[in-house]
């Protein structure tokens, strides 16, 4: 949610939407997921990745009202905030947009997006052969809509007016807008394309029955008066990053969730909710949701607010599966949680909290993952053990679990039972002796290597003094990425021992920076490696190719001067961390996704809030990216980017 108001020179250029004509039939398989030749380093083998494999030509920072690809690359509008899911629904006009229009319609903000294969022998229910297709070609796009922004949504609002002043038609708009969507999708001789009125189409808003599992489900402090159960709930919002399962399940994150409710949490009579609450910015001043919809009110739902920061894990094979909110990952500001799994192991999953000095968790379940067996896997993230990390000087590292009763976690401390722990997770980890991080974001591990990498996206807020061996900048303006190394186990790494080794994989920011502090370092790379627009900041989300490229998405590079985009870079070899430019954002906009197909052939990015500037509306936008229509807004929006030769995106 990177803010400037920087003069832009830009030209109304039209944004390229080239419809591609070149089709090209189903690809190799993916990576293999549990490589780990390596052992016990990630990025000591000289290898063939590198420069060869990202042989794309970079492009230039820049800033201004389009998109931007490398020469010989073209993209696909492919879905747009307010285009249709159903076959009747029509063509997009803001002004008749209401919440029934926008519940059949794609969402705002796209972020996370998970591209899902679609067997063609198969139907909906029938998740368990979908989950091993490798069709490239078609499938399920499961994008997240991380929030609303009323003031580039409807007419006649500014940023300021519309905190507390949104009308209730437009908050109920706003509710269906944010969530999710899961969109079939399909390869045509024109290009990518969604299929309207696919049985799979659907959306999850704020209105979506959801269930809530795990250690925490059924404890008091999610009871309300609407669920007594406390087990029982709907929707999901601050739908930020998420993961994938190799059972066929999509995993979206809770983040910002705080900024839907509104209420002093001072005027609750439970301490420890109020502190609860104030830890996750409620406050008085908030939206003004609670007006409309009064379990947004924590002055009339005081317990409301603990139904929101978890992960939720959902089956998009299956259009009528409900939801199920995990207690047993944590609950947080969560960025995503991605999974690693072997067969005949538990599974891990690594995730991370996305706010100033939080921390960055891994889970890992009590059972073990048996490939094939979906009705047993759909099970593992519910029961298991979760753990703050604790980064320390040399590159140790120990995972701490976050168990009730063990270490500082008892009744002294104000939890009485695992529900608090899970509940407060931020509190037990600080107590555990946690590392305090510089805003964890995506953290994902590289099928390839198997070492797990964290995007550390900024931290203005930690002091002189108050830096830390993996956090070692105050004031950290640019970010940085970590590299977790698992120990070896069987010739494989082992994702699931409480020990692990890390290093730092790169400091973002400028490598000629003059300010020390500020100064990008791009692994052993020697400044002049790194080209004038290779350098970048704001880490935040990441992916990774079948050759184990990490392709970073940025939040943030307007701070310094150009548009937020994506970088790939090796992890091994020679060019261990020496970022290429591959693709810019329009103005405003922040870079989500990214997502390839099992085939490496496309790559789905989304373009979230474009034009999103100080003084800038609906009525006046900075600008009106994708469609440059002055009958439409500027509209969040997902790319399909191909290779004009049809080659392996990247490459
Ligand atoms: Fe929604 Fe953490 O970015
Ligand atoms: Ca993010
Ligand atoms: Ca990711
Ligand atoms: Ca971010």
């Amino acid at each position: 949610m990177t803010r400037r108001n920087d003069e832009a020179e830009a030209t109304e250029a039209p944004v390229s939407l080239t419809r591609r004509t070149l089709f090209k039939a189903l690809g190799a398989a993916t990576a293999a997921t549990t490589g780990a030749s390596l052992l016990p380093g990630c990025g000591a083998k000289s290898s063939d990745q590198g420069a060869e494999n990202l042989g794309f030509a970079e492009i230039p920072h820049a800033l201004d009202f389009r998109h931007h690809l490398p020469e010989g690359y073209s993209a696909d509008l492919l879905l747009r905030w307010g285009d249709p899911l159903d076959a009747f629904a029509g063509r997009f006009v803001p002004e008749k947009l209401d919440a029934k229009e926008q519940a059949r319609r794609f969402g705002y903000n796209n972020d996370f997006i998970a591209f899902m294969p679609l067997d063609p022998d198969a139907g909906p229910g029938e998740g368990d052969r979908h989950c091993q297709s490798q069709n490239s070609a078609r499938g399920l796009l499961c994008v997240n809509h991380e929030y609303t922004q009323p003031h580039l949504m409807f007419a006649g609002y500014t940023e300021a007016s519309s905190v507390r002043g949104t009308s209730d038609a437009h908050i109920a708009v706003e509710q269906q807008a944010c969530g999710h969507s899961v969109v079939e999708i399909e390869q045509t001789n024109d290009g990518w394309q969604p299929v309207l009125g696919s049985p799979y189409n659907r959306r999850i808003t704020l209105t979506t029955a959801m269930e809530i599992v795990g250690a925490a489900a059924g404890d008091k402090r999610l009871q309300t008066s609407e669920d007594p159960s406390g087990t029982q709930v709907f929707g999901t919002v601050g739908n930020c990053a998420g993961g994938k399962t190799p059972w066929g399940t999509v995993l979206i994150a809770e983040e910002g969730f705080g900024g839907a409710f509104q209420g002093d949490p001072d005027n609750v009579a439970d301490e420890v909710e109020a502190r609860n609450h104030h830890a996750f910015g409620i406050e008085e001043g908030n939206r003004n949701w609670g007006d409309y919809d009064r379990r947004f009110d924590i002055t009339v739902e005081p317990n409301e607010p603990n139904r929101f920061g978890w992960m939720v894990e959902y089956d998009p094979y299956d259009p009528e599966s409900k939801p199920r909110k995990l207690t047993g990952l944590g609950r947080f500001e969560h960025e995503g949680f991605t999974v690693v799994s072997k067969p005949g192991e538990p599974v891990v999953a690594y995730g991370g909290d996305d706010d100033e000095h939080q921390f960055v968790y891994r889970f890992v379940s009590s059972d073990v993952y048996r490939p094939g067996e979906n009705d047993h896997n759909r099970q593992l993230l519910t029961a298991g053990t979760l753990y703050a990390g604790q980064f320390r000087e040399g590159g140790a590292g120990t995972w701490l679990p976050l168990v009730f009763g063990q270490g500082p976690l008892t009744p002294e401390n104000g939890f009485r039972n695992q529900a608090d722990v899970l509940i407060d997770c931020r509190r037990a980890a600080k107590l555990l002796g946690a590392t305090p991080m510089d805003r964890p974001e995506d953290v994902e591990t590289n099928p390839v290597n198997d070492c797990t990498y964290v995007m550390l996206t900024k931290n203005k807020k930690r002091q002189a003094g108050d830096e830390n061996p993996a956090n070692p900048r105050a004031r950290n303006t640019a970010g940085h990425v970590l590299e977790i190394v698992p120990p070896g186990r069987n010739g494989l790494r082992d994702h699931a021992n409480d020990t692990f080794h890390w290093n730092t994989f790169l400091l973002g920011g400028n490598p000629n920076a003059e300010d020390p502090a500020e100064r990008g370092a791009y692994g052993q790379q020697q400044p002049g490696n790194i080209s004038t627009h290779g350098w970048f900041a704001n880490p935040d989300n990441v992916a990774f190719d079948g050759l184990g490229n990490m392709w970073i998405a940025t939040d943030g590079c307007e701070d310094f001067g150009f548009h937020d985009g994506l970088w790939a870079m090796a992890t091994e070899g020679e060019r261990r961390a020496a970022p290429k430019h591959f693709f810019g954002c329009p103005q405003g906009g922040e870079i989500c996704g990214p997502e390839f197909t099992p085939d490496g052939k496309t790559l789905f990015v989304a373009v979230q809030h474009p034009a999103d500037a100080d003084n800038s509306t609906f009525d006046t936008p900075l600008h009106r990216w994708p469609d440059n229509d002055p009958q439409l807004p500027p509209r969040p929006s997902v790319l399909a980017i191909r290779r004009d030769d049809g080659g392996s995106v990247g490459s």
